[in-house]
Order: C-alpha cells, then structure tokens, then sequence
C-alpha cells in the first residue's frame, strides 16, 4: 500500500516511522510518503492561506497549491501504475465529513493507494474538492464530534487503524478478529499474571480452562460492556444482530414477496455490479415476473425485521449437492455477521444424502470471497458468467 500525506507541517508526521508502521515500511509492505505542500506554492512568503470571501473570521487555504500538489501525486501514482490502475482515493479528514469507523478503516485497508490532504485555519477553498474528484474518489472524513487545529493528528489516527488491517502488518492476524468495533461490539476485558494482584483476582472462568465456557463467557461481558458504555452503538444494531434472529423470522418467500425481494435483490448486487463493472448481471435484470418464476425452482428464504425484507438467500439440489445463491443483506445492515447467519440457515436445510454445499461469487466480491473462506469453504474453479469472472466454492459437509 502507498500512503502520501498532503501538509504544511510533514514533520508532524515522523511517528509513523515508528513501531509497527515504521517496521512495515522497512519490510517494503507500507510506502509512505509526506510532501509539504508550500513546495507547490509560487509567492516568495510560500503563502498557502487568504482570507474568506464573505467575511468572517480566520484564514482559508488558498486552492492553487492544493491543485498543484494532487495533480503531482496523481500524476506519479498514475505513472507507477501501467495501464488499468484504481483511482487513487483521497481523504480530507475534516469535523464536517463523514465519521471514521472500523468498518471504514477495514474498506481503505484493501485500496492500493490512499491520499491525505491535511486542512488547517478554517479548512480548504471548497473548489478544491470538485477539482480533486477529477482524479480522486474524494472522502471527507471526521474522527469525530470536535474541532483539531489541522488535519494531521487526524491522519495519524486513521493511518494507524488502517495500516494494521493491511495482510501481514500484524503477525498474528487472528488478533484482529475480536477486537472492538470488530462486530458491532466492543472488547472483552483482558487479564494476565499473576492470578492474584493486590488482593485482586482474576474472574474464577479464566482459570478453568474450559475454552466453550470462556467464549460464552466473554460474549456476556462484551454484550454487557457494550450496552453500559456506549448505548449508541447497542441500540444501532442490537435489534438485528444475529444472535437476536430466530428461526421465526425466516419464512420460505412467496409470490406475494417477488417485488420486495426483486428491490432488495437490485440495491444489494449493485456494489458487485460496480466491482465487476458490469450491470449485466443476472441479478440486476430481474423482472417480478422472473423472480416469482425462479421461487419454483429454488427454496428461497427471507429474512423479515420488524417487517422489513432485510436478508434473503435461496438453495436447490443441483445433482449431488446443495446449490446456494443470491445471498444478500441490505446494504446498510451489512458487516454485522447477518450474512453468514443466513448461509449457516440454508446449508442447514441441505437434505440428508447431500454431502457438499457449493456457489459462486464474482472473482472481484472479496468480502464475499473472505466470508465464504471463514465459513469453510474452497475455492474449487473459476469460469466467466455472462462476461463477469466468477469463482466457484464447495464446502464438504459433515453429517
Ligand atoms: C480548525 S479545523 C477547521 C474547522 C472548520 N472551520 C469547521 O468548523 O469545520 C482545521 C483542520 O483541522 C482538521 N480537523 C479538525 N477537526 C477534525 C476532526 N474532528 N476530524 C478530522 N479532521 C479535523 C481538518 O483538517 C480541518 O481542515
């Protein structure tokens, strides 16, 4: 991964020489790069602010320094770059933008190229946005509800929690997987040695080593933690979160539910449309009409909250297997393990002489590639459907 950082202030940035990011550079995983952006000013005082049209107080920078400087980035990513290459995607973090999550953070950990612009007096002339999206996918993000001098502090931050979800910064990766905001949720507590500190225990579960009891156990305080601390995030997703589906809320879909099924349908292959750049999918051409017509060859179920149609996936017996497809999850309940509830809720309908589960995914779904991996599946062949790379997947079942 290249990271550049756009600031008047590079040497802000010097601890990312430091520990796992420093180490990482030094392993030629992480390209880092701070450019001062006064090298692209042309007055001899090097002045990159004014003052406001309007009025007001405080300085705004000036646009031109700016657009000198993220053409020169853009122009030498581009020329590293032969041929096809992603746009570079740039993050002006800003207390106006969007908020900066795990999730976020897990997203921009896959981009091959990441771009800071470090904003500071008021911020930056809002034309250089329009122009930055020329050549950029342009993000403004927020740490969070209150104002920084600049940018800076905020990329470190960011970078941080970035750079350690990119494939072997961390050696061991499994120590990713039940971190806060992994879920939803935030950690369980951690102890270590001594058992007894200061006349303080540690809770009497740890020390049994009974490994099922353990898990249960740091689930509840990761549940508990969660609903105390942050109550914003609890009542955000509690309400569908997994373990709260039940059995109930999945119906086998009828007729009746082909338009609902068909809107889900179109808003959740989008994004694969949009990763394979082509909106010939199958799933992007469905009438009503063909999706009541498929409800006869496949088992197809749906998953229901509150009313809403927010999941659905749907299972066949194709020869000797068990065919599943067309898992979706509306797209703004993803991320939440719903998806792997549901595949869990179809493979368990495989009948009895079954003995492998298999389905395809577009070559380019790596979320999908990375969920259907984690539950156990193989990647057995891949082929083109309807010009669309696909992989295909089995997983054996055990009886
Ligand atoms: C003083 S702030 C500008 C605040 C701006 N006038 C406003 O109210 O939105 C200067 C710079 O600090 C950075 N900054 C301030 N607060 C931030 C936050 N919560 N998250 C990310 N960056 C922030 C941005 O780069 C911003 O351009």
């Amino acid at each position: 991964m290249r990271i550049d950082v756009l600031s008047i202030f590079p040497e802000y940035l010097a601890p990312l020489d430091l520990s796992l990011i420093g180490k990482s550079r030094e392993r030629g995983l992480l390209d880092v790069r701070a450019h001062n952006l006064r090298d692209w000013t042309t007055d001899r005082h090097n002045s990159v602010d004014d003052t406001p049209y309007g009025g007001g107080a405080g300085m705004v920078m000036k646009p031109e320094p700016w657009a000198q400087g993220l053409d020169a980035v853009a122009d030498d990513i581009a020329g590293n770059h032969q041929g096809d290459h992603e746009r570079p995607i740039l993050i002006v973090p800003g207390p106006s933008g969007q908020r900066f999550t795990q999730k976020m953070a897990a997203e921009l950990a896959q981009a091959p190229n990441l771009v800071f612009a470090c904003g500071r007096y008021e911020g930056i002339d809002e034309r250089v946005f329009d122009f930055a999206a020329q050549r950029y996918d342009v993000r403004i993000v927020s740490l969070g509800d209150y104002v920084l001098n600049g940018g800076e502090v905020a990329v470190l931050a960011m970078v941080e929690a970035i750079v350690r979800l990119v494939p072997g910064v961390i050696g061991n990766q499994e120590s990713l997987v039940e971190e806060s905001h992994e879920d939803g949720l935030l950690e369980y507590p951690v102890y270590t040695k001594p058992a007894v500190w200061r006349d303080r225990g540690v809770p009497e579960i740890l020390l049994t080593g009974n490994h099922a009891a353990i898990h249960t156990w740091r689930h509840e305080q990761r549940l508990e933690r969660t609903a105390a601390r942050r109550p914003d995030l609890w009542s955000a997703t509690q309400s569908l979160r997994p373990q709260r589906i039940e059995s109930g809320d999945v119906q086998t879909a009828q007729p009746a539910d082909a338009g609902e099924l068909l809107t889900l349908t179109v808003a959740c292959y989008v994004a694969e449309g949009r990763d394979h750049d082509s909106f010939g999918l199958p799933a992007l051409n469905e009438t009503t009409d063909s999706v009541r017509e498929a409800l006869a060859e496949w088992t197809t179920w749906v998953l229901r909250s509150q009313g809403r149609m927010i999941g659905s996936v749907r299972a066949r017996l194709s020869g000797h297997d068990w065919e599943i497809g067309r898992l979706i999850v509306a797209p703004d309940l993803q991320g939440q393990g719903i998806g792997r509830w549901l595949l869990e809720f179809a493979e368990s309908h495989a009948p009895e002489q079954v003995r492998s589960v298999v389905l395809f995914t577009g070559a380019n779904s790596k979320r999908n590639l990375t969920m259907y991996r984690k539950a156990g599946y193989r990647v057995t062949g891949a082929s083109e459907h309807l010009g669309v790379p696909t992989k295909h997947l089995a997983k054996r079942i055990s009886r």
